[in-house]
């Protein structure tokens, strides 16, 4: 048996941040992570980083090379009806705009930050059972190297995915009262990463009779891009020139703009759920990230809102393990669940507005294109879009 104060499942960037932010405050932790390092750091999800985020990992320390290469965006592109509208952030929503960042990047820092601090980050440690959550010890029975193991605990984080151990777990326990709430979409994102420069100088989202499409992007060379597909579409059905010709044709404008095609280097298909498990605490387990809640990634918020969590959960958890004060650790969940429907209402509002449900009946249609024609014919409704896209300080 070894010990620690904090156990956190999970080396995505919910489990790293927070590893790092308890280090901030002279708090001991170690990280068990399933899979291999090199898989954590390369899996392709999100990128793009409210300013609130920007604002955590520069206070952190871990923005630098965020600073170097990142891509600060004022501005997002609706397009329908064969009209483009852009949405500014900067006069809409305070001066602020939002950062493009591949969280496989914020997770390649974290690493190299916890490591070069001496953290302890165990990869292919896969955790087992959690267990005396409402003891004073908590345990993590893990896999390591072939064997197993118990790692005595003050505290579990679970930011351990929507797969994870964490919230099955609580699930188990009908004591811990967990309430699911959840939305699943009739689509899916097929996601490609192309070898080429991108198309436009900031992010495109389009709704088009054929579906839904987004022009997002990585750096000056790479492209980032996403189409609405059927939730059962395999990639197989999804030739490169096949997508490709989609996203062009879903992007046209009648104005003579072009999308640049190039090698897809990445491929993959994401379902569209929105999800909630609440409360995000029971006894000494707190859920943090994808393990509490998943939005549709149309707004851009999953990696954001659990930055907003661990952040919280690390300043919580400071005061209790070292002050002994509880406020924190016992406001969590109400404080973080504020956030997490805000970001929800805005994601599933994104989605519905953007994405063409082929079952949906003409009169939805109607409906979202009437607001999306709001939202680029009045400065209150595209103030509402800007600084929900932005990040709202929701306390
Ligand atoms: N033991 C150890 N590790 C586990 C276990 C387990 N039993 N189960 C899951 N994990 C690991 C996964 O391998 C994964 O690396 O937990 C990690 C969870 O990371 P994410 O799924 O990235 O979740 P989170 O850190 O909350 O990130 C949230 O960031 O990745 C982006 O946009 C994405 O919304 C997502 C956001
Ligand atoms: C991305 O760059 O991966 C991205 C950007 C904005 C979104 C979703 C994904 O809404």
């Amino acid at each position: 048996m070894t010990r620690t104060q904090v156990g956190i499942v999970g080396a995505g960037p919910a489990g790293l941040l927070l590893s790092h932010l308890l280090h901030l405050r002279g708090i001991e932790s170690v990280v068990l992570e399933s899979r291999p390092r090199g898989h954590v750091e390369h899996r392709q999800r999100a990128g793009m980083l409210e300013q609130g985020t920007v604002d955590v990992l520069r206070a952190a320390g871990v923005g630098d090379r965020m600073d170097r290469v990142g891509l600060v965006h004022h501005g997002i592109e609706l397009r329908f009806a064969g009209e483009r509208h852009r949405i500014d952030f900067p006069s809409l929503a305070g001066g602020r705009a939002v950062m493009i960042y591949a969280q496989t990047e914020i997770v390649k820092d974290l690493v190299a930050r916890r490591l070069a601090d001496a953290g302890q980050v165990l990869f292919e440690a896969e955790a087992l059972v959690l267990d005396g959550l409402t003891t004073g010890t908590p345990t993590i029975r893990y896999r390591h190297e072939g064997r197993e193991h118990t790692l005595a605990c003050d505290v579990i984080a679970a930011c351990d995915g929507f797969h994870g151990l964490g919230r099955a777990t609580l699930e188990a326990l009908p004591e811990a009262g967990t309430h699911r709430f959840e939305r699943e979409y009739p689509f899916a994102w097929l996601g490609i990463l192309a070898d080429v420069a991108p198309s436009c100088d900031e992010l495109i989202y389009a709704r088009h009779e054929r579906g839904f499409a987004l022009h997002s992007m990585r750096s000056a060379t790479v492209s980032r891009l996403y189409l609405q597909v059927p939730p059962d579409a395999g990639l197989a059905d999804w030739p490169d020139d096949r997508i490709w010709d989609e996203l062009a044709a879903r992007f046209e404008d009648g104005g003579g703009w072009e999308l640049t095609h190039g090698p897809v280097t990445e491929k993959g298909i994401t379902p569209m759920r929105s999800f909630v498990a609440a409360p995000m605490r029971h006894g000494r387990l707190f859920l943090a990230g994808d393990a509490a809640h998943i939005v549709p990634p149309t707004g851009a918020k999953g990696l954001n809102l659990a930055v907003a969590d661990v952040t919280l959960l690390a300043s919580a958890l400071a005061r209790w393990l070292r002050d002994g004060d509880e406020t924190g650790i016992d406001g969590y969940s109400d404080t973080a669940l504020r956030r997490v429907w805000r970001a929800e209402h805005f994601s599933h509002l994104m989605t519905t507005m953007l994405h063409v449900d082929p079952a949906a009946d003409p009169f939805d249609h109607q409906l979202a294109l009437s607001q999306l024609r709001y939202i680029v014919s009045s400065a209150a409704a595209a103030a509402t879009v800007a600084e929900n896209y932005v990040g709202l300080s929701v306390v």
